[in-house]
């Protein structure tokens, strides 16, 4: 009955109780921006341009946590070396610094694990605002349709690498 006694606690409460925050920070992207983030891939122009409209939705969070810089991650199907990233991303990792991100378009799962190591998957969607604090293990892929836009947030963008934990983890799957 283990699983079923865990799975009773809420998505919310279970990334509470490791310390992740996941709030939804409503998008209400005028049609320029829509534009913008249903193109498949954008230049530097256009990424600069979603960061600068949705960067003040997250300006309290950069004040309350010391993020000095944001940039856009965007992942599709044409993305070079995706595989390879993907394969790195689903490893349980850690990082030294929190991991942020404001998910714009697109879908992704994050993994996270309780002190039992059972793992809870999350969907997140546009709107979806996560900060992973520095040392709290995690793994992420993207869903089928292999597509997802992201501002990121950083305190200090050299030290970012992941750790891996060497957890075995079976294939993330998508939550009912
Ligand atoms: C990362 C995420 C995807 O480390 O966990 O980039
Ligand atoms: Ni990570």
């Amino acid at each position: 009955m283990g699983s079923l006694a865990s799975h009773q606690v809420s998505d919310a409460d279970f990334v509470a109780a490791i310390g992740v925050q996941w709030q939804h920070r409503p998008l209400a992207p005028e049609p320029g921006l829509a534009a913008l983030l249903a193109q498949a891939q954008l230049d530097d122009g256009g990424k600069a341009t979603v960061v600068q409209a949705v960067g003040m939705l997250v300006v309290d969070e950069c004040v309350a946590h010391g993020y000095h810089s944001m940039d856009l991650v965007v992942l599709h199907p044409g993305t070079p070396g995706l595989d390879e990233a993907l394969e790195r991303f689903d490893k349980p990792h850690t990082h030294a610094d929190d991991e942020v991100r404001y998910i714009l378009e697109g879908e992704g799962l994050f993994g996270f694990f309780d002190a039992h190591g059972q793992e809870r998957v999350l969907r997140v969607q546009p709107g979806d605002y996560l900060r992973i604090p520095a040392g709290v293990e995690h793994r992420f892929t993207l869903t089928a349709t292999r597509r997802i836009k992201a501002l990121r947030l950083f305190a200090d963008t050299a030290g970012w690498v992941a750790q891996y934990t060497q957890r075995p983890a079976a294939a993330m799957e998508v939550p009912a």
